[in-house]
């Protein structure tokens, strides 16, 4: 069984694996319409369910048309319109779920409840999000680095803001791919520990860098998200405005940072919050490469998964 749970559990060579593939199925398609078949059809006669406990536009759409151009089927599901939001067990939805379908996508609040998915199904599960980590985010987000800038091994990538689920798989890709990540936010806001202990265990350590201009000097990608997560209360929107507005990623920060600098945002943004629309906007911004990616990277994580 290989599930796609987190970049820090999945082998090195695989996850390089699967960012030479995904590049390898987006040249082979070659600007053709996006309704069109790919010509391998890897996964002809599978049936892969996309489960939804959360919001998304992004995930769901490109799992769904990644899936079709691979030649199978989908079925996009929401956690409340199944028993699952009725209480019946993790476990048991995952028992019955695995005599339909051959692989699994679940975004879902709790980590716990992804593990539990992956436990007891006898088909590969996908992590699409949890409050968390967001693996296929951050693959697509490797993807597009390479795809603009070569290879990302030895890069310094800069972090600006919440230390979130999102910067959690990050710092995962860092310790895995060798790249140096610095975080630059509020003291308050800042990663889990066992993120720096991952990062430290591969020889890639964790820099933080409260001074953000400080922090993006000589960076090759800065990176931001939004203030407040989906798992966040609303009640502490105006806190954490107030926190890490020092953060905001706008054209006078990325002066500090190399002149040939990317930008990146997994979206959905807001506006003139964690960044400005003129950097997202800007000459350094690949924010729709990146949202594009999901597709190519999320084909090439099905194909991992299946073995096809
Ligand atoms: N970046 C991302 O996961 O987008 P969605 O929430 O729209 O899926």
């Amino acid at each position: 069984m290989t599930h796609f749970l987190d970049i820090h559990k999945t082998d090195p060579d695989a996850l390089r694996s699967i960012i030479d593939n995904a590049q390898a199925m987006k040249a082979a398609r070659n600007g053709r319409p996006k309704g069109t078949p790919d010509d391998e059809q890897p996964l002809a006669g599978r049936m892969v369910a996309l489960i939804f406990e959360k919001p998304s536009t992004r995930t769901r759409i490109s799992f769904d048309v990644g899936v079709r151009q691979m030649g199978g089927e989908t079925m996009v599901l929401s956690g409340a319109d199944m028993q699952l939001g009725h209480g019946e067990t993790i476990a048991d939805t995952a028992r019955v779920l695995s005599r339909y379908v051959d692989l699994i996508m679940i975004r879902t609040f709790e980590e716990a409840t992804l593990l539990e998915m992956a436990e007891h199904a006898d088909v590969p599960v996908i992590n699409g999000l949890t409050n968390r980590t967001h693996p296929c985010q951050i693959m697509a987000d490797v993807m597009t680095f390479e795809e603009h800038r070569g290879p990302i091994t030895g890069k310094k990538v800069v972090w600006s803001g919440d230390g979130n689920n999102v910067f959690a798989s990050f710092a995962h890709a860092a310790g895995q791919f060798g790249f140096d990540l610095t975080f630059t936010g509020p003291e308050t806001l800042d990663p889990e520990p066992a993120w720096f202990d991952f990062c430290a265990a591969k020889g890639h350590p964790l820099t933080v860098q409260r001074n953000p201009e400080k922090a993006v000097e000589g960076a090759d990608l800065v990176v931001t998200d939004t203030w407040v997560s989906m798992h966040d209360p609303q009640s502490a929107r105006e806190r954490r405005h107030n926190q890490l507005r020092p953060y905001q990623v706008n054209e006078e920060l990325m002066r500090h940072a190399r002149p040939d600098a990317l930008f990146m945002h997994c979206l959905p943004a807001h506006r003139d919050d964690e960044a400005t629309s003129a950097v997202m906007d800007g000459p350094h911004s690949v924010i729709f490469d990146e949202a594009e990616n999901r597709l190519h990277a999320q084909k090439a994580i099905m194909r991992h998964c299946l073995g096809v």
